[in-house]
């Protein structure tokens, strides 16, 4: 009767008890395995454990029960008792690895015969479309894209480009700008220029900017565009935004002519809004380009607006005192320039009547484009 053996105060074992004790290991032995291998889930498991190995467990009463044999029988039963804890632990793993397992799988099985998942493909949104295709038949014309910072600074954003300090764009009121501890410039390769020594960063308010970063840095001639966003402190409403894109145009050359613009806006406009598309110039102001004019167009989308004539774009004969404080010659190069807005474009072409739509990322918006 082996199990008589196991009490809970150890005491001393005769000698010949020593076959007793090992036949005790091997029978716990055998139901710690039969309890570990038959786990039917991990509490169960977790259970048995507990019950044979944790710090009450039997066995480990076993093997407080140890010390209690005569000495030369203690290396023939602890290596008994270790031997079958070996065995024990191995179970104990292997019945984990077999139930983790279990759980990770599939609770039902596959049906192979079910039709597949259609996966969704990701689009372009609207306005990356529309601007690619500005791009597009701008490069047709020999137009490289070029970049700029969108934190920039008033020198670049404004006094470079011949707007006085009184000029409405520069107010508080319709301009962001940065406190100077928090921000500094990284992207001024040839370093701060002497006027801007002193500069009150902005979030740009037109892709303007990017004309003079491009020009003091490159000699004439120059044919760019500048795709990229601009922020105003506009309140946001159908027409309006806090932050919008627009494409800036930048053409210098020796006798470059306002009919060069003429030329240059109705292809580009033709390929964006229809071949029947006509544009026609306003007279107009900006300090950076004199002429200055806005730029109109028609087509039948405007039509479809109720409207023959829908004002899109500024632009004019580049100012030569913006050439001047880029280091050109105004007596040898000429050019043009031009700005629009990338919304309005899309908002005309696929007949959207609210800007805010472009940025509140609603997928049912966006899947349509
Ligand atoms: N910067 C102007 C704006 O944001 C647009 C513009 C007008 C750009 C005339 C130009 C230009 O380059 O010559 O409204």
């Amino acid at each position: 009767m082996p199990g008589r053996l196991i009490v809970s105060k150890p005491r001393a074992w005769p000698p010949h008890w020593i076959m007793d004790f090992l036949q005790e290991i091997e029978r716990l032995k055998l139901a710690g395995l039969a309890e570990l291998r038959g786990a039917p889930d991990l509490a169960a498991l977790e259970q048995a454990r507990v019950n044979y190995l944790g710090s009450h467990g039997k066995f480990t009463a076993l093997m407080k029960q140890l010390g209690t044999l005569p000495k030369e029988q203690k290396p023939s039963a602890g290596k008994a008792v270790n031997a079958a804890k070996i065995a024990l632990e191995a179970a104990l793993a292997e019945r984990r690895g077999e139930l983790e397992l279990q759980t990770s799988l599939p609770k039902e099985a596959t049906d192979f015969t079910l039709p597949g998942r259609r996966r969704q493909l990701g689009k372009l949104h609207p306005l990356t479309q529309v601007a690619e295709d500005i791009i597009r038949s701008f490069r047709k014309i020999g137009f490289a894209v070029a970049d700029g910072p969108e934190v920039e600074d008033d020198y670049h954003c404004f006094d470079a480009l011949n707007t006085p300090a009184d000029h409405p764009a520069r107010d508080t009121q319709d301009t962001f700008y940065l406190r100077n501890s928090e921000f500094q410039i990284t992207n001024t390769e040839s370093g701060p220029q002497p006027s801007t020594i002193n500069p009150q960063f902005l979030l740009r308010t037109h892709t303007s900017s990017v004309q003079i970063r491009v020009m003091e840095k490159q000699s004439p001639p120059v044919r760019i565009i500048v795709p990229g966003r601009v922020y105003r402190r506009d309140n946001a409403d159908a027409t309006h935004n806090p932050t919008f894109q627009q494409v800036e145009g930048l053409y210098v050359d020796r006798d470059v002519t306002v009919g060069d613009l003429k030329g240059t806006v109705e292809f580009v406009f033709k390929e964006l809004m229809g071949p029947e598309t006509r544009i026609r110039f306003r007279p107009h102001y900006f300090s950076y380009t004199e002429p200055s004019f806005e730029i109109d167009f028609s087509s039948s989308l405007t039509r479809k607006m109720g409207k023959e004539w829908l004002e899109i774009a500024g632009c004019g004969m580049v100012h030569p005192q913006v050439f001047e404080n880029v280091g050109y010659d105004p007596e040898v190069w000429t050019g043009w320039a031009f700005g629009f807005g990338i919304e309005r474009i899309a908002m005309i072409r696929y007949g959207i009547n609210d800007i805010r739509l472009f940025y509140e990322n609603d997928v049912r918006f966006l899947r349509q484009f």
